[in-house]
């Protein structure tokens, strides 16, 4: 099973692309990082302040639509070991600032993907072994699946039928992404996860709002009647399949993540309350979102038969109460992020040092 040198990680200062750079960091030390994030709106490099001084990791600030930054990190003078592999994670991944304003979708989405994609496919001229290209992407390319049959999935095989303009993006920057393998031999993977949750999630997300507001003695915005279903995954689980897709997972080929944990928001909702001492009193039934898809559903069969990956840290409701706890012992990182503080971290940390 090959090691990667060197992974460019793009989106690494957001939920799961800081949890990704702790998890690789952890489980291979030997593998250098580099964080291309554009600190939009949602990158917070306090998600990662205890990695600073890590000499296995650094970070770039810079976006994926520029072509010229990303030809000076891929190419072979780099001061660490060359890039060997892309963890494509930057996107904008909010359904309902997509709704609002879906121009940034396309831009950072789309074309962003492909702006990646051809400055990999240049970098690969020359080299023996190309550069392997992993895009991080999402069940809700898929579309919606009804309520009343429990039994369905999506496989990798169910055709694409986004419905928001978020998942619209996200399902075309996989087809450029099919495009670029079918087309030009590039060694690229897909990996399609349900919903995650877990530590460092921007408070926009339905947990983190629903768990922050709480705490802070607010009402939960609960969307509809309710009962539109999500399969939640620790976000752990979801780095370590994104790890297994890059070292074992064929070319070319989709692989669907999930956890094999549907519950309702109705009942996600309940589980919070519960867990948190408050009852129905603390739900606020608003208005629902537009095109609100009504099930996910993720057949996570293909990863676990090919390379043997199994959730074994979403357990519920174990792993949404250690969330919780997450939440309430960090009340800094979040109280920063509501006021608006952490987007000084940048500046003050990194403040006439050279970043690469
Ligand atoms: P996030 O919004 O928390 O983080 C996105 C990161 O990308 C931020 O750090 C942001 O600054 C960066 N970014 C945005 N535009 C950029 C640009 N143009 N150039 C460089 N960096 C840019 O997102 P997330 O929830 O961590 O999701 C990460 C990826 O995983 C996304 O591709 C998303 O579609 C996918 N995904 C998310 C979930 C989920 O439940 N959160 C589930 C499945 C797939
Ligand atoms: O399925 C994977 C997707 O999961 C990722 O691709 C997206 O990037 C990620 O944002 C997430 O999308 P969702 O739209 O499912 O997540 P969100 O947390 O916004 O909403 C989860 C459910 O909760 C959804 O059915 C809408 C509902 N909701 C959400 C919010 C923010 C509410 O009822 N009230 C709310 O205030």
């Amino acid at each position: 099973m090959p090691q990667y040198n060197h992974i460019l990680l793009t989106g690494g200062a957001g939920f799961i692309g800081s949890n990704f750079v702790r998890f690789v960091r952890a489980h291979r030390p030997d593998t250098h990082v580099t964080n291309l994030d554009a600190l939009t709106y949602a990158g917070n490099l306090e998600n990662l302040s205890d990695l600073e001084g890590d000499d296995g990791y650094r970070f770039v600030k810079g976006d994926i639509r520029d072509a010229d930054v990303l030809r000076e990190l891929l190419s072979d003078d780099n001061p660490i070991p060359g890039v060997d592999a892309v963890v494509h994670m930057a996107a904008e991944s909010h359904v309902d600032r997509s709704i609002l304003d879906s121009q940034p979708f396309i831009t950072t989405n789309v074309q962003g993907t492909q702006t990646l994609l051809d400055a990999v496919r240049h970098a690969n001229d020359g080299r023996d072994t190309p550069i392997r290209f992993v895009h991080v992407s999402t069940d809700e390319v898929y579309g919606s699946l009804p309520l009343d049959e429990p039994n369905e999935k999506f496989a990798e095989s169910t055709p694409l039928a986004p419905n928001s303009p978020y998942a619209a993006s996200k399902a075309s920057s996989d087809m450029l992404v099919r495009a670029a393998h079918h087309t030009f031999g590039m060694d690229t993977l897909i990996t399609r996860c349900s919903n995650n949750f877990g530590p460092y999630q921007f408070p926009e997300k339905v947990i983190p709002l629903f768990v922050t507001n709480l705490i802070e003695g607010k009402k939960v915005p609960l969307y509809g009647d309710g009962l539109n279903v999500r399969d939640w995954l620790h976000v752990d689980d979801h780095c370590e399949a994104v790890l297994a897709v890059l070292e074992k997972g064929r070319s070319g080929e989709v692989y669907n993540i999930g956890g094999n944990n549907e519950r309702s928001n109705l009942d996600l909702t309940h589980t919070i309350l519960q867990l948190m001492g408050h009852g129905d009193e603390m739900i606020e039934y608003v208005t629902d979102r537009p095109g609100h898809d009504r099930r996910y559903a993720i057949d996570a069969g293909k990863l676990e038969r090919d390379l043997g990956w199994q959730p074994t840290r979403s357990a519920w409701p174990d792993a949404l109460a250690a969330t919780i706890d997450w939440y309430k012992s960090n009340g800094d990182w979040w109280q920063r992020v509501r006021s608006g503080a952490y987007r000084d971290y940048y500046s003050k940390q990194y403040a006439g040092r050279s970043v690469h």
